[in-house]
């Protein structure tokens, strides 16, 4: 399988290193700036010459060597790029996706994991939304090995473990100026599931045709993922208050969605 990456900065490459770890396929590096993919390319290959891993990486700054390959988007503002890139590229709305929610539920799990101290491992979690101010944490749809989240910890924890995730890329930009192995190693897991036909269900940028209750907006929602893309969309019935930060969400993509055609 080849791994087409546009933009070789700090998430790119690191979507790179990440996909060959997995063992995923062939990866090629795209960028405008002239050798900065083929340097990517090279350092990431020297790596995996140590570790035994024989998956090629390749830097180019000609976008026909990518021909035939298929979209995740990761670009900010995600949910309207989304939208952007599947109205440009007219393509089949299962194979237009972006991430976002796969980043966000990382940060969720981590600091369900802090507070518990649970390990890692027993977290189920699902966070849903609006790639940005309005991300939706589902403590409600959360276990720890099977069992509520809810059984473990009261309704400030709750509040706290929310407001936790929606704040921590603002924390993380503060301290280093990016987000870049989380982000990468989100990208390669939906790229795992689409390229292994897992049937994983993740959460994922996509269109909505009246899931949910809304029509042409991406938002991030609970998606089967496999080698068709976007398999199917799980639709959750959402309580009142979760029903009001999801639209909420949506309102704020429609009207980024707006700017953009202007
Ligand atoms: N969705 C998410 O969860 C998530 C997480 C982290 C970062 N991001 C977003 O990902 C994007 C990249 O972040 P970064 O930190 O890697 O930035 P970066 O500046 O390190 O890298 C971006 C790279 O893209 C290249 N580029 C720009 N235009 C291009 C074009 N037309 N064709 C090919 N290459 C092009 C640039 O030369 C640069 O090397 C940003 O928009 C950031 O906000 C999204």
């Amino acid at each position: 399988m080849k791994i087409s990456i546009i933009g070789s900065g700090r998430v790119g490459s690191s979507v790179g290193l990440n996909c060959c770890l997995r063992k995923l396929g062939d990866v090629l590096l795209l960028d405008i700036v002239k050798g900065l993919p083929q340097g990517e390319s090279l350092d990431i290959s020297h790596q995996l010459a140590e570790q035994g891993n024989d998956c090629h990486v390749r830097g180019s700054n000609e976008y026909a060597d990518m021909k035939n390959s298929d979209f995740i988007v990761v670009t900010n503002p995600l949910d309207p790029l989304t939208h952007l890139a599947l109205k440009t590229l007219r393509s089949d709305k299962q194979k237009v996706m972006g991430m976002g929610g796969m980043l966000d539920l990382s940060r969720f799990k981590e600091h369900i994991s802090t507070l518990t101290g649970m390990s890692r491992r027993s977290i189920q979690a699902l966070v849903i939304g609006e790639h940005g101010e309005n991300m939706l944490p589902l403590i409600r749809f959360s276990t720890i090995s099977g069992i509520p989240l809810t059984a473990f910890i009261n309704n400030d924890e709750a509040h706290y473990l929310v407001s936790k995730t929606q704040s921590i890329a603002a924390e993380v930009i503060n301290l280093k100026g990016a987000t870049v192995y989380a982000p990468g190693n989100a990208v390669s897991a939906m790229i795992e599931a689409i390229s292994e036909n897992t049937r994983a269900i993740m959460p994922v940028s996509a269109l909505l045709e009246g899931e949910y209750g809304y029509s042409d907006v991406c938002i991030g929602i609970p998606c089967i993922l496999g080698s068709n893309g976007i398999e199917k969309v799980v639709e959750l019935e959402l309580n009142q208050e979760e029903g009001e930060v999801f639209k909420s969400g949506v309102d704020n993509i429609k009207s980024a969605i707006n700017n953009l055609q202007l």
